[in-house]
């Protein structure tokens, strides 16, 4: 028996049995291989370590009401791997090697699958790599594909308890014709001394503006941002946003709730317009926020009510979560039961 406390589990890394790996070599990816250690062997001018080629997903697998445990929408996430690699000119891991990839680690470490109705799920994380070497700047000839995975808890601390955000303009995730459309470690590390800035200022995370003009939202930290203005669901639309599976579930979520939904760009200046806002993502789900202030101005905006999520947020929250844990009809056919 695992001695796990999965109510206070956090998100981090957690030691697992096993990790799946597969090789791109001579032009073809090799069969995948089961493997129960932490560790890599890398060359040293492997092209992740010197010129960032690498990208990597993010997803989880809950347990049901019904014992089953599911995948939500792998699909989605194979296919932005697919647009990461080709936008760094990495070898694209084909789809079946990643439903079969996933599926592996998912059964190879079913005990590590939370219980239902806790708020935890197993996070599972694909990774792809060039692994092999050059000097030049240049894509590698061969690659590395893997995933591992761990039971997490929520993202930020507060769960589905509000959160405080910063606006900020001195930092830039992603360039306009950058790779902030894309899932490639160059975007998060240009996010670490802001988002470690915004913490030590006290709060969960900072949003990014767009870096064309600054005039727009981009995004939250690891997430998308979203708004509801009366029965609207509003969110951005910028060429450099990761464009988040699960935004794209609450768009769909919100128009069967009989919700407008508008995605364009949102301007700053609309922040005192909103009657919710929230960040939302795999390892946020939905964050709501309960307060924004503008670092440039010093401006706050005040959200939640009594300090609790909002009306439309909470059904979001809710039944997004429903259709993962399959208490909801999975209408729009988005998860696959893992067998
Ligand atoms: N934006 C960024 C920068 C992220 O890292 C993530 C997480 O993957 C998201 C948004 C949310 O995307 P998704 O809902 O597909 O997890
Ligand atoms: C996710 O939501 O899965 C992410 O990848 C966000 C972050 C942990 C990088």
């Amino acid at each position: 028996m695992l001695d796990i406390d999965w109510k206070s589990l956090p998100f981090g890394y957690f030691k697992t049995d096993y990790n799946v790996r597969c090789y791109y070599r001579n032009g073809k990816w090799g069969e995948l291989e089961i493997s129960s250690s932490e560790y890599i062997n890398m060359h040293m001018a492997a092209t992740c370590l010197h010129y960032g080629q690498e990208a990597f997903e993010g997803m989880k697998a809950y347990r049901g009401k019904d014992g089953k445990i599911r995948i939500f929408r792998w699909n989605e996430n194979a296919k932005r791997m697919r647009r990461s690699a080709q936008g760094v000119m990495m070898a694209e891991v084909p789809d079946e090697i990643f439903r079969e990839a996933i599926f592996k680690v998912i059964k190879l470490n079913e005990k590590f699958v939370p219980p239902y109705g806790l708020g935890a799920a197993l996070y599972l994380r694909p990774l792809l790599i060039g692994s092999g070497p050059e000097v030049g700047v240049k894509p590698a000839t061969e690659y590395m594909f893997m995933v591992f995975a761990g039971p997490v808890g929520p993202y930020f601390k507060e769960g589905f308890n509000p959160v405080e955000m910063q606006v900020i303009s001195d930092y830039d995730r992603a360039a306009p014709n950058g790779t902030g459309h894309i899932k490639v470690g160059g975007n998060y590390a240009a996010s670490l001394r802001p988002l470690h800035r915004g913490k030590q200022e006290g709060f969960a995370s900072v949003i990014f503006r767009n870096s064309a003009d600054r005039r727009y939202i981009d995004e939250a930290g690891p997430a998308n941002f979203f708004a509801i203005r009366g029965d609207t669901y509003i969110t951005p639309d910028s060429v450099s946003i990761l464009p988040s599976i699960t935004n794209m579930s609450l768009r769909q979520i919100a128009k069967d709730m009989g919700l407008k939904v508008e995605l364009r760009q949102v301007a700053i200046d609309e922040l005192g317009d909103f009657d919710e806002v929230g960040a939302c993502g795999t390892a946020a789900v939905i964050s709501p926020i309960k307060r924004i202030v503008d670092r440039d101005t010093g401006k706050v905006f005040e959200y939640c009510k009594d300090r609790i999520a909002g009306p439309y947020s909470t059904k979001l929250y809710v039944t997004l979560r429903a259709i993962q844990e399959g208490a909801e009809e999975d209408i729009h056919g988005w998860n696959t039961i893992v067998e």
